[in-house]
């Protein structure tokens, strides 16, 4: 109806709580979906939506490169690239070169090889979107982040030089920037931490107009809508999904 049917999307990050939810909705909506991530898919989450999966370390460049060859001999060449897999170090001004080498090869050059290899299949379909998840928090500073908002700052840099690149080919290039959300992730942090999950729940809801966190399905909706082609004159752009946190 609005171009998903039949496509081909890569979702990166795919068994993560956003990249799963994205891969749920281009499911819905018709897609043939490729998760992709790090970890082994051990509780048959592609299989339960009748995807595909791809166990990559996106920062290895040789293993992006087989990959992305294994997809198109079995699925076909991709249409959509969802970049949502990223690696959470939260340091300030203390971190350490591992900590960059780490964060820097996952976030920028691990979203950049992906789209290395699937912007050429993407060329021989005659055009494509790419939907690269920044933040919130590639807007704004927050406190002992440093790491990870210089990479999400980054996301949306190269997705503007992308933008430029692959018009031409008819690719269009945008971020995804998403404030907090409600995820299994929010939950086992607080647990980890020790903090109790209501009153942290509260505390990043009043950060955001609404009042609340986002949920998974807001944001797959916006991924999906940027992957369609109702979002057909959009490039190079950045769509906040931030119940207003950075209207503040
Ligand atoms: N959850 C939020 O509140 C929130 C807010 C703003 C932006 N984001 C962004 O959304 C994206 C997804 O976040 P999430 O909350 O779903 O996180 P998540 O931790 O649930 O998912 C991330 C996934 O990426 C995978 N991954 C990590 N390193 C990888 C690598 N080297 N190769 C392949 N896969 C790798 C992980 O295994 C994981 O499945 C991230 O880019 C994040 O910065 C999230």
């Amino acid at each position: 109806m609005r171009g998903l049917f039949g496509k081909i999307a890569v979702v990166t990050g795919g068994l993560g709580d956003l990249g799963y939810a994205t891969a749920q909705r281009l499911r819905e909506e018709g897609c043939k979906v490729i998760l992709v991530d790090v970890q082994p898919d051990t509780e048959g989450k592609a299989t339960l939506i009748n995807a595909f999966f791809v166990q990559v370390d996106i920062g290895n460049e040789a293993e992006v490169k087989k990959a992305c060859e294994g997809i198109a001999a079995q699925v076909g060449d991709a249409h959509i690239l969802v970049n949502t897999a990223a690696c959470f170090i939260f340091k300030g001004v203390d971190a350490t070169e591992a900590d960059w080498a780490k964060i820097n090869a996952v976030n920028i050059g691990g979203t950049s090889l992906v789209a290395k290899y699937i912007v050429p299949q993407m060329r021989k379909n005659g055009g494509g979107s790419i939907i690269n998840f920044s933040s919130v928090s590639g807007f704004v500073g927050q406190s002992n982040f440093a790491t990870y908002n210089a990479t999400k700052f980054a996301i949306r840099g190269l997705t503007k030089c992308w933008a430029q690149d692959l018009a031409p080919d008819g690719i269009r290039v945008n971020t995804l920037c998403p404030g907090y959300i409600y995820t299994k992730a929010f939950i086992n942090s607080c647990e980890k931490l020790g903090l109790d999950i209501e009153e942290e729940n509260k505390r990043a809801s009043a950060m955001h107009l609404l009042n609340r966190q986002g949920t998974v399905e807001e944001v797959a909706a916006a991924a999906a809508f940027l992957a369609s082609d109702d979002a057909s004159f959009i490039t190079g752009s950045d769509l906040l999904v931030d119940g207003g946190y950075l209207a503040k």
